[in-house]
């Protein structure tokens, strides 16, 4: 049964969709969903009694088995819920942390969804542990074996996260030669990025007819996938990358655990920021793709927006003028209308990135800010 409290916040997803289509990429099946409106998160609870109660009645009418809700729950708010409802009771986090530990492919992709698991467990360690002490006579009984099993479990989880962390850090020493020798290649390095189902890893595929895994789950791709692309144009072979998917509310510790990921997109030369044109929460999509991009500092790295799944859009959205160019923010990016799937527009962005590679220049790889491609439109579409 799925859960989302609006507390007025602009991103507040009225129909639950997002967070169906997580439970549905952890295995899930919702049977219900519930949405309330209030003014602040009860500190107990988190809804109000009243509400705590409908849920409780609406997931036994429907059979649920768990209560999954759209939003942050603190540990004793879990906690409580739980109690009240007598079902298990997660959130957003630890859905996501679910989906991405089902995905992880790589040993930097596990580590760094094991890190990520530990840190959350560690600041909830007495709800989990609360099967220990109901072994000693009933919920919410202070001392005996729960209690000294919950220090022993903090100080081996505390453990456990520095034993991974040591794990990464090795890795990472092993993923920064290998980026060292990049350099010294002096390869343009091409970053996909955009929030999660945008179609990066079709669109990767499509490019470099590489199989990366393509599917329509949120977070699909967990690990980053480095391939050589051959540019006609250019006469070049530049790398291209696809990364993890962002979304929104993206929990923090998260982001850090992902940092080695997303770095690749800190150090690549261009973004090509990949947008799913078709579906109508487009606009709040990329606001959260740059807001995760400042957070890891790729906000000033250039940018090329590649709307995806023109196939998909109705004669009336179809694009006029392609490419063209699109304000995002404070800056005006050049974009790019594709369709990762039928592969229509894929030659238009082919030309654009041999174009950007021939104007960087390569002592710094940088790519000339101003090259501006809706001027050059006609020959494009010849092209
Ligand atoms: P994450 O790994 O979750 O970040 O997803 P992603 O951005 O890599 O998306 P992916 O390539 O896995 O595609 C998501 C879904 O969109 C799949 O079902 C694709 O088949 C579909 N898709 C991708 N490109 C297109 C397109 O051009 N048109 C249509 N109609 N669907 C597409």
């Amino acid at each position: 049964m799925l859960v989302g409290v609006d507390f007025g916040l602009p991103h507040f997803d009225d129909g639950l969709h997002e967070l169906g289509l997580l439970a549905e990429s952890a295995g899930l099946h919702p049977v219900a969903r519930l949405t309330c409106k209030r003014k602040a998160p009860d500190p107990a609870l988190f809804v109000g009694s009243g509400k705590a109660e409908e849920i409780r009645l609406l997931a036994q009418t429907h059979g649920a088995i768990e209560v999954l809700f759209d939003q942050s729950l603190s540990p004793a708010q879990q906690r409580n819920l739980e109690r009240h409802i007598g079902l298990p009771v997660n959130d957003r986090t630890l859905l996501i942390l679910e989906i991405l530990a089902q995905r992880a492919r790589s040993h930097e992709g596990k580590l760094q969804v094991e890190l990520a698991r530990l840190q959350y467990l560690s600041t909830r360690l007495v709800r989990r542990w609360s099967h220990l002490e109901r072994q000693t006579g009933g919920i919410g009984l202070r001392g005996g074996p729960g209690e000294t099993q919950i220090e022993l479990d903090r100080r081996m989880i505390g453990e456990s996260i520095k034993r991974t962390k040591e794990k990464l850090h090795k890795v990472r020493m092993q993923r920064n030669t290998q980026r060292r020798q990049r350099e010294r290649n002096q390869t343009f390095k091409i970053s996909l990025v955009g929030y999660t189902n945008a179609g990066k890893s079709t669109l990767f595929n499509a490019l470099v007819k590489a199989r990366a895994y393509a599917a329509d789950q949120l977070f699909a791709t967990l690990d980053t996938t480095t391939r050589q692309l051959y540019l006609g144009e250019a006469q070049r072979t530049v790398s291209l990358s696809d990364t993890v998917g962002f979304i929104r509310d993206l929990p923090h510790s998260l982001v850090e655990a992902f940092q080695a990921t997303l770095q690749e997109a800190t150090e690549a030369d261009l973004l090509l920021h990949v947008v799913d044109a078709a579906n109508p929460d487009f606009p709040e999509q990329m606001a959260e793709v740059q807001k995760v991009l400042s957070e890891i500092g790729a906000r000033e790295v250039p940018q090329l927006l590649v709307f995806n799944k023109t196939d998909a859009l109705s004669m009336e959205r179809q694009p006029v003028i392609n490419p063209d160019t699109y304000s995002l923010q404070d800056r005006i990016l050049n974009r790019v209308f594709v369709s990762a799937q039928t592969g229509s527009g894929l030659q238009v962005l082919r030309l654009m990135l041999s174009r950007l590679v021939s104007s960087a220049d390569p002592g710094r790889g940088a790519v000339c800010a101003d090259v501006r491609f809706q001027d050059r439109e006609n020959e494009l579409q010849s092209g």
